[in-house]
C-alpha cells in the first residue's frame, strides 16, 4: 500500500486502531515529549499520538508514527520490515535475461523500476496552499518542540532536508533544525552526511547553497531521508521503489528546488558559507544530551504549507523510541546492498543498547583464517558503517535474534588475549567516549569458530568462586567507593562482575588498582559503572556501549576491567562529558496526574 501523503497514513493508522488522538491542551515544551516518552515505551510502541490541541499553534501535532516495526513496515509499503528486506534483495538478485521467456518476465520488474523516479507535477501543489514570502515568514507558526530540559530551545526534529550538488543531483537527509528565531534555523548536518558534503563543496566552489525542507511528506519519503544511500544516489528513488510509484514533486517558489508536492510544510531558503552559530544542546537519540556546538544557519525565504497541516514531529532520547524503528529498517533495507559488497555476510543487527553507532553485530558464513577480521575492516570502510564504535562478528545467524543467547556466546567464546582487535577510525559526532571528537578507537570482537590456520583459543582464565557480595567484600578492604557488586551469567565460561561505584572526583584507575589488588581478577570480567541499579541489563549496556572508549576503557592484562563509568579531567578526558537525558520531576508529575484524561 502506497501513501499519497502524511495524512492517508494517519487515516490508515487511526482505522487499524494504532493511532491515538489527543484532544485535551498539552504544552509543546517537554510535556508531549514526556507523553510520547511513556508511549513509546509500551510493548510494541504503543500507538501514534496526534495531539490536536497544541498550546500556541493552530497545527495538530504528530508524533510515535514510526514508533514500531508494524506502522514503519506499513509506512514502507509492507507487513514486516523482512519483507521490505527481501524486496530490495529480489531487485539485486536480477540476473541478466539470456531467453525470450527470462526477458518477458523481467517486464513487470522494468515497469516497477520506472515508477521509482520522481515526477514533477504541475499546477498549484497541495504544500503550496499557503504561501509565506518575505516579512511574513516566521516559523512561529510551526509547532517545533522543546523536547528535553536542557535542550537549547525548540527543535524541527523530523525534516527531510534537500539539497544538490555540484551536478545538480539531488540529496535527501534528515538533519534535525533549532529555531533560533522567526527566519532562522540551525543547519545540524554532521561533517560525515551528503548534506554537509555538498554545503562544503558549494562553499570551495562560490556556489550559492539552497535548501529546502519538507517537514511531514508520505512516510516513505521521510524514511529515505533517514536512510544511508550512497552518496550522488537520489533518495526519492529509493522512497519511490518503497512506495510502488513516482513521488511527485513542485517547484519551490523562491529557491530552484523541488520537493514532494503533497508535502505538510515546505522551509525555502539558503545557508551563508561564513555564517555558523551555536546549536543545542539537544537531547538526542543516544539517550545523552549532544552538546552545544557551532552549525551552518538556514536564512528561510519563504514558509509554504497546506491550510490544515499536520506537524510530525519525533522525540528521542534513551531507546527505545520511534528512531529504533527507522533504523530497524535501515537495517533490513540495506541488508542485501550490503551482502553484495561483503558476501560472506548472512545477518546483521544493531542492537538498540548500543544506539545504531556504537555496536554492530554481524554474522558471517566464515571458511578461512582471518575472515573475521576482513568483515570488520569491511564494515569500517562502508559509508554510514564506517561510524560503528565496535563491530562483533560471529557465525550462527541465530544468535542475533536474541540478545541474551548471543551475549552468553561471546563470555563463553572469547579469548580476550587474540580475539580482540583495537583499531581507529572516524567516530559519530554523537559519540562522547572517545578523547577527542570525530575520531578514535574501535573494538572488532571474533566470536567466530577458529578456522583452520587460526591458532587455537587459550583455555578459559576465569573460575568464578565467589558471589557478589563476597567480591564486592572483598573490593570494600582493597579501596573506597565501591556500592555494589552483581555477578551476572555466574556459569558462563567468563562470568561477567558488575561493580558500582563513586568516583566522588576520583580518577578510574584508582578503582582499577583497587580491583587488581583485591587479586579477583580471575573470577570475571569486571565492569565497572557509577552508582547504577546492577539489576537492570538494558541499562548497563545502553551505559557500556555509550560509555566505553576501547583503547582507554577496556583494560587486558591479567584480567579484563572494562570501565562503563562518566570519565573527567582526572582521567584526562578533557572533553566536557553529556548528561544523560532526564525529564523534570514536575512534568513528570503533571502527565502523570493527567493519565486519565490523556488517554494513556
Ligand atoms: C530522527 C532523526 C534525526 C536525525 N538527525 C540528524 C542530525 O541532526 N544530523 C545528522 O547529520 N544526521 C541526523 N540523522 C541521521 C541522518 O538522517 C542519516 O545519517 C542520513 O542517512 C543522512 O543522509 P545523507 O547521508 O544523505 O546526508 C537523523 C536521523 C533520524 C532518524
Amino acid at each position: 500500500m502506497a501513501f499519497d501523503d502524511l495524512r492517508s497514513f494517519v487515516s490508515e493508522l487511526e482505522r487499524r486502531g494504532e493511532l491515538l488522538r489527543v484532544r485535551s491542551l498539552v504544552s509543546r515544551d517537554l510535556e508531549i515529549t514526556e507523553i510520547t516518552d511513556r508511549m513509546s515505551k509500551l510493548p510494541n510502541g504503543g500507538r501514534a499520538l496526534l495531539f490536536e490541541n497544541v498550546e500556541g499553534s493552530r497545527f495538530p501535532v504528530l508524533t510515535n508514527a514510526f514508533g514500531s516495526e508494524r506502522r514503519t513496515a506499513l509506512a514502507l509499503g509492507s507487513t514486516d520490515l523482512e519483507a521490505v528486506g527481501d524486496r530490495v534483495s529480489d531487485l539485486l538478485r536480477t540476473e541478466m535475461p539470456r531467453t525470450l521467456g527470462q526477458k518477458a518476465a523481467l517486464a513487470p520488474m522494468a515497469m516497477s523500476l520506472l515508477k521509482c523516479f520522481p515526477k514533477t507535477s504541475r499546477g498549484r501543489a497541495p504544500c503550496q496552499e499557503v504561501v509565506l514570502k518575505g516579512d511574513d515568514v516566521d516559523l512561529g507558526i510551526l509547532p517545533a518542540l522543546k523536547s528535553w530540559p536542557q535542550d537549547g530551545g525548540r527543535f524541527i526534529t523530523l525534516p527531510a532536508v534537500f539539497t544538490k550538488d555540484a551536478d545538480g543531483k539531488r540529496n535527501v537527509g534528515m538533519y534535525r533544525m533549532q529555531v533560533f528565531d522567526k527566519t532562522t534555523t540551525g543547519m545540524h548536518w554532521h561533517v560525515h552526511k551528503d548534506g554537509a558534503l555538498n554545503f562544503s563543496d558549494d562553499r570551495r566552489s562560490g556556489r550559492r547553497t539552497e535548501v529546502a525542507v519538507a517537514i511531514g511528506c508520505d512516510p516513505a519519503v521521510m524514511y529515505a531521508a533517514t536512510a544511508p544511500m550512497p552518496q550522488g544516489l537520489d533518495e526519492l528513488i529509493l522512497a519511490g521503489f518503497l512506495r510502488g510509484s513516482p513521488v511527485r514533486l513542485a517547484k519551490c517558489v523562491t529557491v530552484d528546488m523541488e520537493v514532494p508536492a503533497a508535502s505538510e510544510f515546505v522551509l525555502e531558503g539558503y545557508v551563508d558559507h561564513d555564517e555558523t552559530r551555536l546549536e543545542g544542546p539537544f537531547g538526542d537519540h543516544t539517550g545523552y544530551y549532544s552538546l552545544a556546538d557551532m552549525y551552518p544557519v538556514l536564512h528561510v525565504t519563504a514558509v509554504t504549507h497546506r491550510r490544515d497541516a499536520i506537524y510530525p514531529a519525533t522525540v528521542v532520547g534513551r531507546p527505545p523510541m520511534e528512531d529504533c524503528y527507522l533504523a530497524k529498517a535501515t537495517e533490513r533495507v540495506f541488508l542485501p546492498p550490503l551482502r553484495m559488497l561483503v558476501p560472506e555476510i548472512d545477518d546483521i543487527w544493531m542492537p538498540w543498547e548500543g544506539v545504531f553507532h556504537n555496536i554492530v553485530a554481524v554474522a558471517i558464513s566464515k571458511r578461512y583464517p582471518g575472515q573475521a577480521r576482513k568483515v570488520m575492516s569491511s564494515m569500517w570502510g562502508n559509508n554510514q558503517m564506517s561510524l560503528a564504535k565496535m563491530v562483533l562478528v560471529v557465525d550462527d545467524a541465530s544468535l542475533l535474534k536474541d540478545g541474551r543467547r548471543l551475549l552468553r556466546h561471546v563470555l563463553d567464546t572469547v579469548d580476550f588475549a587474540s580475539d580482540v582487535t583495537l583499531t581507529d577510525g572516524v567516530l559519530d559526532v554523537l559519540d562522547h567516549s572517545a578523547p577527542a571528537p570525530l575520531r578514535g578507537s574501535k573494538l572488532g570482537v571474533d566470536a567466530t569458530a577458529r578456522a583452520a590456520g587460526e591458532d587455537a583459543r587459550r583455555r578459559p582464565r576465569f573460575k568464578l568462586t565467589m558471589s557478589g557480595q563476597g567480591v564486592l567484600d572483598a573490593l570494600r578492604s582493597s579501596g573506597d567507593g565501591f556500592l555494589g557488586c552483581r555477578v551476572a551469567m555466574p556459569d558462563a565460561k567468563a562470568p561477567l562482575i558488575l561493580v558500582s561505584v563513586d568516583k566522588g572526583g576520583a580518577p578510574s584507575q584508582r578503582f582499577k588498582e583497587a580491583i587488581r589488588a583485591s587479586g579477583l581478577l580471575d573470577q570475571g570480567v569486571f565492569v565497572m559503572y557509577d552508582g547504577v541499579d546492577l539489576s537492570d541489563g538494558r541499562l548497563l549496556l545502553w551505559k557500556m556501549f555509550n560509555n566505553v572508549d576501547p583503547e582507554r576503557d577496556i583494560t587486558i592484562d591479567d584480567g579484563v576491567i572494562i570501565d562503563a563509568t562518566r570519565k573527567g579531567l582526572a582521567d584526562g578526558h578533557a572533553r566536557e562529558w553529556p548528561d544523560e537525558i532526564v525529564m523534570s520531576p514536575d512534568i513528570v508529575s503533571r502527565v502523570e496526574a493527567r493519565r486519565g484524561e490523556l488517554g494513556l
